[in-house]
């Protein structure tokens, strides 16, 4: 299906979404079995749509899922230089199982190499503005990269992760990055649905999950949770909830105030 009447285009036929359009949008997917969304925007955005993947288990489900329509999605992942091995063993039974390609897009090679010669190796450690620095050159750098020439990312993100994520819609503009359209086909899924998918079409999924770990990002800032206790309770425990983003995804009241009234 091609982009409704609605929706216009630039220059370079990048399409473009009024607040109306995105909001019957909206409307319309959250009523919608996920299937119409992804193969909505594959018609609408392929060649120029990617799927940001951690490897996290919504990330996984979602390769499972767009591994049977075509054209097949650009998948990236941003290789920070302190993912776990089991990031990485996961990755490589991705590869195997789907014959998908996933392309890695590291930091840049001098950021780094100042931020551990000037910072330490656990600068993160400090305070939330040095965490957010290593984020910053670890992920969010290397973000804007993966995504130069794209016209629609597609997330894992659900609205019960976290409490910064709560007022997430399906499908959203993201003014960080040029005005682009950022899906998050599993916003209004639940934790529960995610592992009935996974164990229902036998998907591979990071070992970390069953050893506690929910939610899943670079080694040392991530740890187990203890039974009950919040989804990301684990990412930069030491900081409070309301910081804990990495920059990756800012929405009001999560460090970028501008982006929506
Ligand atoms: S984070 O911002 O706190 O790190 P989280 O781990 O919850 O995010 O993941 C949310 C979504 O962000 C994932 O589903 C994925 O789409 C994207 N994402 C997070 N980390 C990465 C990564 N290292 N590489 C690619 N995408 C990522
Ligand atoms: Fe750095 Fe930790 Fe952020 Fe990874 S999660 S980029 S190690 S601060």
């Amino acid at each position: 299906m091609k982009p409704q009447s609605s929706v216009s285009t630039t220059d370079k036929h990048r399409p473009v979404f009024s607040p109306t359009t995105l909001r019957e949008l909206n409307q319309r997917f959250q009523a919608a079995p996920i299937g119409e969304l992804l193969g909505w925007a594959i018609d609408t955005f392929s060649p120029k749509l990617a799927l940001a993947n951690s490897f996290g288990a919504e990330d996984v489900l979602l390769i499972d899922m767009l591994s049977t329509l075509h054209p097949p999605t650009k998948i990236f992942t941003l290789d920070t230089g302190r993912l776990p091995e089991e990031t990485f063993e996961v990755m490589e039974r991705v590869l195997e199982r789907y014959k998908v390609a996933i392309e890695s897009y590291f930091p840049e090679r001098e950021a780094v190499e100042r931020l551990e010669r000037e910072r330490g190796f656990y600068s993160f450690r400090r305070s939330v503005e040095e965490r957010k620095f290593c984020c910053r050159i670890r992920k969010v750098e290397p973000l804007g990269r993966a995504l130069v020439g794209v016209d629609a990312w597609m997330t894992g993100l659900r609205r019960e992760q976290a409490a910064t994520r709560t007022g997430l819609d399906i499908v959203e503009i993201d003014e960080s990055h040029g005005s682009i359209v950022k899906l998050n086909p599993l916003a209004a899924w639940t934790e529960q649905q995610v592992w009935d998918y996974i164990r229902t079409h036998n998907v591979p999924y990071n070992a970390l999950h069953d050893r506690g770990y929910p939610s899943i990002g670079c080694a040392p800032c991530t740890r187990a949770v203890q039974p009950g206790e919040d989804i990301r309770a684990g990412r930069w425990w030491w900081e409070n909830p309301t910081t804990k983003e990495c920059g990756l995804h800012l929405t009001p009241g999560n460090g970028d105030p501008g982006r929506k009234t």
